[in-house]
């Protein structure tokens, strides 16, 4: 059966067996509702965030939450109460951050591209690492960091020209990835951003990419920060800490990622006596799991013996699989009858490119229009990367917690999604 967390799970409910989050039937939120929407299960944030913690005890390391795995606020809330600091990437996830009550001094910013007024605001709100990525960001945030009497704690993330073996968009530290210091660099750029007065070197950051499903790219690149750490510290540089990055990855098919504990082992065995505090940056592996894409079939068509099955979900509400090729488990929400023949559909959207398809000759028993199905591990990079293509709406939010349901982004209404466009005043008359 395909990889879906225990909070999705079939149960007895109206007389029914019936795909339910937690103990909400999905039938029920996509009656209440309308269709598409993405559903989220409290208890299963909770259980992946404690799972995590967990495996992380025996290394100390803090769990800085990837904001852009899912930026919701109620998501990014949920994680405040757990305890999580945060991993951000603009000015907006900064504040999406600070809004749920994280504490700034457990905020990183990463990126390769932080503007004069994110840096800006990061530094007002007093945030407790930048990772540098360049030179030329190393001297704006001294820049502005002086201009405001302050010393901006900096960490370099460095390039350890890893492969992560995942997907080509998503792999970030080789040497021609965009991303980090190259590795040969970051001990003279250390040295020199220890001598500007506007900064604090605080330590070292680094990140090979996500959805990273073996152990030994970790390794790799984790040996290699630990040697660059001991190379600082044995020029009497001061370290005071090192971020590992996110990139765990989850079973969307067959995939075998990691267990955490060995993850949370590994790092532990590669940092023990370091002495440094450690940081990650998860976000697919905490939120991934969490979430549904629901969907109704509009439509089944059968053609040269090929079934269409269309769906009102489309590639705008959830586009990893036009994008990289993703292929999300699925489900049908009225479990099907035992012994129910099998043939392959593909599945698609209604926009109007061949790259809205989901899933190609997927096995799946009847289906008719109305029913309702879900696309699984949908909790991460799925409503942050949706768009209005096709002039179409994003989909709404939802988080169910137990027994309950509540919208956590409503469905915009046609003129909430109109009213920020203009025609220049000389179409007019
Ligand atoms: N830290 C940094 C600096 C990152 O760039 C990322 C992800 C993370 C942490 C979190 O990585 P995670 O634990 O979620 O793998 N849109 C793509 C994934 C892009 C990931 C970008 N960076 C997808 O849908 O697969």
């Amino acid at each position: 059966m395909a990889p879906f967390d225990d909070a999705f799970a079939y149960r007895t409910a109206e007389g029914e067996m019936l795909l339910c989050a937690e103990d909400v039937p999905l039938a029920r939120i996509a009656d209440a509702l309308g269709t598409p929407l993405y559903c989220y299960a409290a208890a299963a944030i909770r259980g992946r965030y404690r799972a995590f913690a967990e495996a992380l005890a025996a290394s100390g390391a803090a769990i800085c939450y990837a904001l852009k795995a899912n930026d919701n606020p109620a998501i990014v809330r949920l994680f405040t109460g757990l305890g999580a600091g945060a991993d951000v990437v603009s000015g907006g996830e900064l504040r999406r951050a600070l809004a749920a009550g994280i504490a700034p001094s457990r905020i990183i910013f990463s990126g390769v591209g932080k503007s004069e007024e994110e840096i800006g605001a990061a530094l007002r709100a007093g945030i407790g690492q930048f990772n540098v990525e360049s030179e030329p960001e190393l001297r704006a945030i001294a820049h502005l960091a002086a201009g405001l009497g302050m010393s901006a704690p900096v960490a370099l993330r460095v390039n350890p020209d890893i492969a992560a073996g995942s997907h080509e968009k998503v792999s970030t530290g080789r040497k021609h990835d965009k991303f980090g210091i190259a590795f040969d660099d970051a001990v003279p750029l250390y040295r020199a951003a220890q001598s500007l007065a506007a900064l604090r070197t605080v330590g070292l950051a680094v990140h090979i990419g996500s959805q990273i499903t073996a152990l030994a790219p970790f390794e790799a690149a984790f040996a290699r920060v630990v040697g660059l750490a001991r190379a600082l510290r044995a020029e009497g540089l001061p370290l005071e800490r090192l971020d590992l990055g996110g990139g765990l990855g989850i079973a969307y098919g067959e995939e075998r990622p990691p267990a955490l504990a060995d993850y949370g082992a590994l790092i532990a065995r590669l940092t023990a006596g370091l002495g440094l505090a450690l940081a990650v940056e998860p976000g697919r592996a905490l939120v991934g799991p969490a979430g549904v894409l629901l969907a109704r079939v509009l439509y089944v068509k059968e053609s040269e013996r090929r079934r269409i099955v269309i769906l009102d979900a489309a590639m705008n509400d959830l586009i990893r699989p036009a994008l990289y090729g993703a292929r999300h488990p699925v489900r049908l929400v009225r479990a099907p009858t035992k012994g129910a023949p099998l043939s392959p559909c593909d599945l698609v959207g209604p926009v109007c490119e061949t790259g809205d398809t989901f899933a190609r000759d997927l096995l799946l028993p009847p289906v008719a229009a109305g029913d309702l199905l879900v696309f699984g591990q949908a909790g991460a990079y799925g409503a942050v990367m949706a768009s209005t293509y096709n002039a179409r709406p994003l989909v709404p939010e939802v988080l169910v917690e137990g027994g309950r349901f509540a919208v956590i982004r409503a469905r915009p209404a046609p003129s909430e999604s109109d009213a920020l466009y203009r025609l220049p005043p000389w179409f007019e008359g």
